[in-house]
């Protein structure tokens, strides 16, 4: 995970304009694959194969600019079999200093399970949503999903692990 977030700035981008992402804490984010990860995502050709790595980038809304660097989202594809059920993903979350705030597959009881939770509603293109991006994908649409304590309806969740900055700690 270290690996990727120091490299992904390297990777292509996908996307010129930020989308904002209200699933992920309500940021701007831009999203990069790696080597692997292009074939699939420019043909829509699916699955992925195993090595494959999409990394998201978020930073705080200002305004409809990109303002301070918030969390890295990264997803990789790993062997078969690593979490058949879920499509053999490893999920992290890692802070703007690249320090791993989770990291987990997409099984239940893992820290990370939420996020495949969601990201299955993308199946048709193995978990992958490529909203606002170059990827062939199919557009997926998003129900409600409370659970998620990366929305930005729940900005103040204990610990909000995707709040670029959490609006609700004190102020100091
Ligand atoms: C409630 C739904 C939801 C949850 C929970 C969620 N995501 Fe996402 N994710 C999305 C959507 C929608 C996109 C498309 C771009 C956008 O709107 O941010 C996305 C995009 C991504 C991407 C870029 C590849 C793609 O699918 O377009 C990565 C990487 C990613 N998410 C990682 C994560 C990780 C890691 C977690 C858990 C910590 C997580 N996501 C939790 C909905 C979700």
């Amino acid at each position: 995970m270290q690996a990727a977030f120091k490299q992904f700035k390297k990777w292509k981008k996908v996307n010129d304009q930020p989308v904002k992402s209200e699933t992920h804490g309500n940021t701007l984010v831009f999203t990069y694959i790696n080597k692997k990860a292009q074939p699939s995502a420019q043909n829509g050709t699916f699955p992925f194969p195993n090595g494959a790595v999409l990394v998201k980038e978020a930073f705080v809304d200002n305004g409809g600019k990109p303002g301070a660097k918030g969390s890295v989202f990264v997803m990789e594809k790993r062997k078969k079999g690593y979490d058949a059920a879920n499509a053999d993903w490893h999920y992290a979350v890692l802070g703007a200093d690249g320090t791993v705030q989770m990291t987990g597959s997409g099984k239940q009881g893992s820290s990370t399970a939420f996020c495949s939770q969601c990201h299955k509603s993308a199946k048709a293109n193995d978990y992958v949503f490529g909203s606002g991006t170059t990827m062939k994908v199919t557009p997926v649409k998003l129900g409600a999903a409370p659970q998620n304590p990366c929305a930005a309806k729940n900005p103040c969740a204990a610990k909000n692990p995707c709040a670029a900055k959490n609006p609700c700690s004190p102020k100091k």
